[in-house]
């Protein structure tokens, strides 16, 4: 039986942290196992809020391809390229503008969430509204069946799907309409019990130091009414005990039981989670020095990414001119 194909992708925000991994990087490196796989750095997308400031895309490209590449994902059995590489994507965007409807954009709920957000940013340009037209030319150009996300890229999935529909049905079948895959499952709060993010400063990133590490599991807030080690504790208000329940979820149960009794301290817990994320992050900070210690490496696995992308976004492209008699 044929392999499903997947597509995903991310803007390239620069270093990745413990969130973006058990979210959804590790996901992507299993799917390897089972599916023809496509992983693209989103660099056009970054330019839809950030085309004010490029200067640091480049750098942000390079450390986020360090973290996937150390994390896992495999040059040799998947295409890791990036969305600039492959011209086609252009191509499609453009045309699939021409068919959708400006009330499927705005109506978008990122949209109107993010304008609101970012309301001291002048985000009210032509390239945000479309964003979702580039994301559905990504993922059609490919035909992709399957696209592992977050919960926040599903309105995006829906649109790409309507998209597929309609132009199908307006000129002929070419594409398939991708279904999504929910990867963001366990998400880890930041060491403050926040939603981790960068702009909070409470990640912990893939490549931070075992010291800082240390030094973050320790500043990490726990359950705010235990105060000795004999006080009966709360698991589950505590972001010690989410981390293991995300990383480690074999250990959870007799984490619980020495917690609820008592039995075990907020710093030896604290000791063991470290330990815990240490033996996670050992081998990715080990593959990250091997890949900057060689020059022209990611520069490499780009060129080859987009060698193995673009025969079949340029195959898709010859019958989407023919499907609309261009
Ligand atoms: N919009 C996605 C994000 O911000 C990134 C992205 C761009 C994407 N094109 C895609 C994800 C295609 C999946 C498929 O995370
Ligand atoms: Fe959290 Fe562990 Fe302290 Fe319990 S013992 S409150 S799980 S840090």
């Amino acid at each position: 039986m044929a392999k499903g194909r997947i597509l995903s992708g991310n803007r390239p925000t620069g270093k990745l942290h413990l969130g973006n991994f058990a979210g959804a990087l590790a996901n992507w490196v299993k799917l390897q196992d089972d599916y023809e796989c496509f992983f693209m750095v989103a660099d056009w997308h970054a330019l839809t809020t950030g085309y004010e400031d490029t200067s640091e895309l480049k750098n942000y490209t390079r450390q986020m391809l360090i973290d996937w590449l150390s994390a896992g994902l495999d040059p040799e059995r998947s295409a890791i390229f990036r969305q600039s590489d492959v011209k086609e994507h252009a191509e499609l965007h453009l045309l699939l503008s021409m068919i959708t409807p400006l009330g499927w954009l705005e109506r978008c709920p990122t949209y109107k969430e993010q304008l609101q957000q970012l309301s001291g940013k002048s985000i009210t340009n032509y390239g945000f509204l479309g964003y979702p037209v580039l994301m559905a030319a990504d993922i059609l150009v490919y035909k992709a069946d399957t696209v592992p996300v977050g919960e926040d890229q599903l309105p995006h999935l829906e649109l790409a799907r309507e998209i597929a529909r309609r132009f199908n049905y307006l000129y002929t079948p070419v594409f398939l309409e991708p279904q999504a895959k929910l990867s963001q499952v366990p998400i880890l709060p930041g060491i403050d019990g926040r939603k981790m993010s960068k702009s909070y400063g409470n990640t912990i990133a893939l490549s931070d130091p075992p010291e800082k590490v240390r030094e973050k599991v320790n500043a990490m807030v726990t359950d705010p009414q235990r105060i000795r080690k004999s006080d009966p504790g709360h698991p589950d208000v505590c972001t010690v005990y989410a981390y293991y329940k995300g990383l480690a979820p074999e250990l959870i149960d007799g984490r619980r039981q020495e917690c609820e009794a008592g039995k075990i301290g907020c710093v030896a817990c604290k000791k063991e989670l470290a330990n815990v994320l240490l033996e996670i992050l050992g081998p990715i900070h080990e593959r990250r020095h091997e890949l900057e210690a060689q020059p022209g490496f990611v520069e490499s696995v780009l060129e080859e990414g987009a060698a193995k992308a673009r025969p079949i976004a340029v195959q898709t492209m010859t019958e989407v001119r023919e499907a609309m008699r261009i």
